[in-house]
C-alpha cells in the first residue's frame, strides 16, 4: 500500500468558504428547463409546473446560486419573450442549440423556482445580438421596485416584489466563434464596459462578471482576459472562467489529474488580472467566477445531434457519469476551494439532464448521477475557513500533466468542524494517509465517507440509482490518525475533539 502524510494547522488559513462556490447553472438547452426543472403534468409537478422531485434533489445537492438562462443560448435570447401570459409568448428558433424555444419558462418563472429551491439567482444578459439598452431593460424589469413601465409590467405579471438579482454576467463566452454575435476582445471589452457603466447607474451595488475565455485552450487565452480587463477593470467585480474535462483515449491517469489544469488556469487568470491592476493603478481586486466547470464528454456531442429539425427540448449533452467522473468532479471542487482567496463564485454546469448531477425521465423517474455526491458532500460539510493542507504524497507520471501527486486534498474548519476532502488519484493502489493534526489539539476521526468501488466506470441509472454512492469507510484509526483511501476515490474525513 502507498503511504502519504499531511499536516493540518488552523494557521494555514486561505480564505473563508464562499457559499457561492457551490453554484450551478440552468440553461435553456436540451432538457435542462423543459422536463428538467419544469414539467407541468409530471406526477410531482406543483402549481407552477415545477417538478417536485427535481426541486427536492436540488435542495439535497446544496446548490447555492443558479446562473441563468445561458450559456450560448443567452447570446440570441430576447428576455421579454419569456414574460407575460404564457399562451401569448412567441416560439423562437434558438440558434445556439438548433432547437425551438417555447418560452414557457422565462425570468419570472425562473426566479420563482429559485425561491422554492432556496438559491440565489444569477442572471446573464445578451451581449451577442443585443446590447446596453436591452440589459438595462431587463435590470429595470427585475430589480426596480415599481413606478416605471418595465417594473410595473413585472408587477402586472404577478411578481409584486423586485427579483433583487445581485450578480449579473455580461454576456457569455464572447470569444467563441460558435457564439451568435462573437466579438474580438476589444469589441467585447468596450461593450461590457458600456453595459456595466449603465447598469451601475441604476444600481451601483450590482456584482458584475466580465466574460473571460471559453477555456484555457482558446488561442486568445490570456490576451483576451488582459484586453477585456483593460476596458472594464474598475467597472466589474469578476472575470469568468470556463473549463470542461473528459477522459481521452482511455488515459484514466491523466483524466484523474484534470485538476492540475484547473490549478494552472486559475493561477494564469489571477496573474493576468493582477498585472492589469498594477498597470491601471486600481485599488480594486478582481475575483474569479468559475461559472462553468464540469466533466463533459464533448466528443460525444456530434453523436447526440437531434435528427428532427428545430426540436423542442431534445435530449442534448446528456452525459451519464461514472465513478471516475465523480472523483474528478470532487478533485475540481478541491481546487476551487484551495483557491478561495480568488475564486469566490462558481457554477457547476449544469443542474439537470444537461451534463448534470441530476437526471430525469420525461414524465418519470429522477436519480442522482455519481457526480451528485462529491458536490452534495462538499456543499454540506465545507464551512468556515479553507485551510491549506501541507502534504507529502507519492506521485504518478501522467501523459497530459507530467508528474502529479496521487493525494489531492483541502480542509475546512467551521460550524461543521474540521473536515478533510481528499481524492486518491491512483488508478490501482490504495493510499494510507497519516494525518498530523496536533495543531488542532486532541482530535480523532469521527467519520470517513468514501465514494469508491472496484469499477471506476460504474454508473447510476434509473433502475440502479444507488450503485455508486458514498459509503462509510471503517478502515481508519485515531492514534495516530490514519485512514486508507481506496484507488479512484473521493473521501470526506470528519474530525472531532
Ligand atoms: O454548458 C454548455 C455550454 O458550454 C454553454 O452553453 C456554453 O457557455 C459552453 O460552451
Amino acid at each position: 500500500m502507498l503511504q502519504a502524510q499531511l499536516t493540518l494547522d488552523p494557521a494555514f488559513r486561505v480564505a473563508p468558504v464562499h457559499r457561492r462556490t457551490f453554484g450551478a447553472f440552468v440553461e435553456h438547452l436540451g432538457r435542462c428547463v423543459y422536463t428538467g426543472i419544469y414539467e407541468p403534468g409530471h406526477p410531482t409537478a406543483d402549481e407552477d409546473g415545477f417538478r417536485g422531485d427535481v426541486l427536492a434533489l436540488a435542495r439535497e445537492l446544496g446548490v447555492t446560486t443558479i446562473r441563468y438562462p445561458g450559456g450560448n443560448f443567452v447570446s440570441g435570447y430576447r428576455w421579454e419573450d419569456g414574460v407575460g401570459p404564457v399562451e401569448r409568448r412567441p416560439r423562437r428558433l434558438d440558434l445556439a442549440w438548433h432547437s425551438t424555444e417555447p418560452n414557457e419558462v422565462g425570468v419570472d418563472e425562473f426566479v420563482r423556482w429559485t425561491a422554492k429551491a432556496g438559491v440565489e439567482p444569477m442572471m446573464a444578459v445578451n451581449l451577442g445580438t443585443r446590447g446596453v439598452q436591452e440589459a438595462l431593460d431587463l435590470l429595470e424589469y427585475c430589480n426596480v421596485p415599481s413606478g416605471t413601465t418595465l417594473s410595473d409590467l413585472r408587477v402586472a405579471n404577478g411578481a409584486k416584489e423586485p427579483h433583487g438579482v445581485r450578480m449579473w454576467c455580461l454576456g457569455n463566452e464572447m470569444d467563441g466563434p460558435w457564439q451568435v454575435g462573437h466579438k474580438t476582445a476589444r469589441e467585447y471589452g468596450r461593450l461590457a464596459a458600456e453595459t456595466a457603466r449603465a447598469m451601475r447607474m441604476i444600481d451601483p451595488g450590482l456584482e458584475l462578471v466580465a466574460c473571460g475565455s471559453s477555456g484555457a485552450s482558446m488561442p486568445t487565452f490570456g490576451a483576451w482576459e488582459a484586453t477585456v480587463l483593460e476596458e472594464t477593470y474598475d467597472l466589474v467585480d469578476f472575470i469568468s472562467c470556463h473549463a470542461y474535462y473528459e477522459e481521452k483515449a482511455g488515459d484514466l491517469a491523466s483524466f484523474l489529474a484534470s485538476a492540475a489544469d484547473m490549478e494552472h488556469y486559475i493561477s494564469s487568470v489571477v496573474a493576468t488580472a493582477d498585472h492589469v491592476r498594477a498597470r491601471t493603478g486600481s485599488r480594486k481586486r478582481i475575483n474569479l467566477s468559475f461559472d462553468e466547470w464540469n466533466v463533459w464528454y464533448m466528443s460525444r456531442v456530434q453523436a447526440q445531434q437531434p435528427t428532427v429539425d428545430w426540436p423542442v427540448a431534445p435530449p442534448l449533452l446528456e452525459d451519464h457519469y461514472h465513478l471516475a467522473d465523480a472523483v474528478v468532479v470532487g478533485s475540481l471542487l478541491i481546487t476551487l476551494l484551495r483557491h478561495s482567496d480568488r475564486v469566490t463564485a462558481a457554477s457547476l454546469a449544469q443542474l439537470v439532464n444537461v451534463i448534470a448531477p441530476i437526471m430525469t425521465e420525461p414524465g418519470g423517474r429522477v436519480w442522482r448521477q455519481t457526480t451528485f455526491h462529491p458536490f452534495a458532500q462538499a456543499a454540506r460539510y465545507a464551512s468556515g475557513e479553507v485551510l491549506r493542507v501541507e502534504s507529502l504524497s507519492p506521485v504518478h507520471e501522467t501523459a497530459a500533466y507530467g508528474e502529479v501527486p496521487l493525494l489531492h486534498t483541502v480542509a475546512t474548519r467551521g460550524d461543521e468542524g474540521t473536515v478533510l476532502f481528499a481524492v486518491n488519484r491512483s488508478v490501482e493502489e490504495s493510499l494510507e494517509l497519516e494525518i498530523d493534526a496536533r495543531a488542532l489539539g486532541d482530535v480523532r476521526i469521527a467519520e470517513v465517507s468514501t465514494l469508491g468501488g472496484a469499477d471506476p466506470y460504474a454508473r447510476n441509472t434509473a433502475d440502479d440509482p444507488t450503485r455508486v454512492t458514498p459509503r462509510p469507510n471503517t478502515d481508519h484509526r485515531s492514534d495516530p490518525l490514519r485512514v486508507v483511501l481506496p484507488p479512484v476515490s473521493w473521501n470526506v474525513i470528519r474530525l472531532t475533539a
